[in-house]
């Protein structure tokens, strides 16, 4: 009698956990959205088949290790900040363009993860270009990071937007 009271205890005291849990929860994604300047137009994408993971749902693994690489391989020339050289809209003497900055200020956010990773594996010798290839030197997941660490340097506005485009064209595919 008394250990099957006690499992009832157990069980309301478990029961009351959960709703406290599930409560947090949804208080917590609900003061999220509410900084967020377009969240009724990425609520209504959210059930479109592409949907993509918003950049607040990066893991800290994942952006810990596409800062890593970042610093180590890229910021020789893009800067460690991401900013890029200012003059990148002009060629140089031989024709080449500057490092751009890939924190969402020049075009970076104009092109979709699929071009990205196009540029950062082939590199822009094919076209004249200075970006090297990093085909071989770093594998898709290591892009990936990458890629997700940049855009966590993307001004929310800018980054919302690309958000918008890239799954309008997931869900064309
Ligand atoms: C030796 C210098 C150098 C290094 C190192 C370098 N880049 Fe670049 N990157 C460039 C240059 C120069 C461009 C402009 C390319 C062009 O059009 O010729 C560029 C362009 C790019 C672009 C296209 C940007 C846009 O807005 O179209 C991306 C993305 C990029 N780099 C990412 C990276 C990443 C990620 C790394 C590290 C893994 C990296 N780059 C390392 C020089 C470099």
């Amino acid at each position: 009698m008394n250990s099957c009271l006690n499992r009832n205890i157990k069980y309301l005291l478990l029961l009351l956990a959960g709703t406290l849990l599930v409560m947090t929860f949804s208080g917590c994604s609900d003061s999220g959205s509410g900084n967020d300047t377009v969240s009724s137009k990425q609520t209504s994408l959210a059930n479109i088949p592409g949907s993509l993971p918003h950049r607040s749902q990066f893991s800290q693994a994942t952006l810990v290790k596409g800062e890593a690489l970042y610093q180590k391989n890229c910021a020789v020339c893009h800067k460690a900040d991401a900013s890029g050289t200012p003059e990148w809209r002009i060629r140089d003497k031989n024709g080449k363009l500057l490092p751009p900055p890939l924190n969402g200020t020049a075009h970076t956010w104009h092109h979709s993860t699929t071009v990205l990773k196009d540029v950062i594996f082939n590199g822009t010798a094919s076209t004249g270009g200075d970006m090297p290839a990093w085909q071989g030197k770093l594998t898709e997941q290591d892009v990936d990071a990458i890629i997700s660490w940049l855009q966590t340097k993307w001004p929310e506005e800018i980054y919302n937007i690309w958000r918008d485009i890239e799954m309008r064209s997931m869900a064309d595919e």
